[in-house]
């Protein structure tokens, strides 16, 4: 039995790992900003937990940087010493508006990149003297390169990527796991807003599978699906010359 702490555990895709979890008999700590949404999560939850397991929650608006450190002392205090440590959280900014206002650009680095750089830190800090534990973030291929269409999202996502390469390089040495998840297109209330989806398109399920399974075998980077890697590969390889005059 695992104590797994989530961070935005009011997304979809958080919510599909949660259920796979509480499923496996882990204790779980859910931590988002809107009490309600996670009322209701941690309701379906208990319903399908057995008596010994715990879920509890914490509400938390993630960009507060103040709260992380008493959150984790919460955590560890409501489920027990955190093993798996997931940051789910996550805001798909309009390009568009980004681009007239700064201020808007910044708080969309902010909840995408500072705010997990922050929240990560503190779980290594955690885990390193341990020599065990978990840390998995959700990503996206948007951070594999930047495009017009959404290089906010994209740089956030890359930084965070960059990050992760260089805390996994640090964490080895203490057998701590650092796990960068990549999903591509999923359907949830964050792209509800893109009206055709396609053969490309995952449900949170399939992708919360993904993770858990990621997460079992201690992977250090998953493409999920797997297809995206070769795509990503395909993008990253195309020459820059080429790809400034692409429409992406
Ligand atoms: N959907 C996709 O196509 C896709 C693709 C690649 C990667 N991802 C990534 O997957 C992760 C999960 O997203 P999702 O697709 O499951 O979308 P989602 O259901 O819209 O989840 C996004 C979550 O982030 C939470 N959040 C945003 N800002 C926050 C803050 N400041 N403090 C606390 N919580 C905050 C939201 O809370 P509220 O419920 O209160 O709004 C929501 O629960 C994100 O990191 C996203 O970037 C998604």
């Amino acid at each position: 039995m695992s104590n797994i702490v989530i961070f935005g555990a009011t997304s979809a895709i958080a919510t599909a790992c949660a259920r796979e979890w509480i499923a496996a008999g882990h204790n779980l700590f859910l931590v988002g900003r809107n009490a309600d949404k996670l009322e209701i999560i941690r309701t379906d939850l208990l319903a399908r937990s057995t008596q010994r397991q715990t879920v509890a929650t914490a509400t938390a608006d993630l960009n507060d940087f103040s709260t992380h450190e008493a959150l984790y002392a919460q955590a560890a205090q409501a489920v027990g010493a955190p093993d798996i440590v997931l940051v789910a959280h996550g805001s798909l900014p309009d390009q568009k508006a980004c681009e007239a206002s700064v201020e808007l650009t910044m708080q969309e680095i902010r909840t995408n990149a500072l705010s997990v750089i922050a929240l990560t830190t503190l779980a290594a800090n955690l885990f390193e003297p341990r020599r065990e534990g978990t840390i998995a973030v959700i990503g996206s291929v948007a951070g594999d390169r930047g495009r017009q269409s959404n290089y906010v999202y994209g740089a956030a996502k890359g930084m965070v990527d960059i990050f992760l390469q260089g805390l996994r390089n640090r964490m080895a040495k203490a057998s701590v796991t650092v796990l960068t998840i990549k999903p591509g297109f999923v359907d949830t209330p964050m792209t509800a807003h893109i009206p055709t989806k396609g053969a490309l398109w995952a449900t949170p399920g399939q992708i919360g599978q993904g993770i858990i399974q990621a997460v079992k075998r201690k992977q250090n980077v998953v493409y999920l699906p797997w297809f995206w890697r070769i795509i990503m590969l395909i993008i990253r390889s195309i020459p820059e010359a080429i790809f400034k005059k692409l429409s992406l």
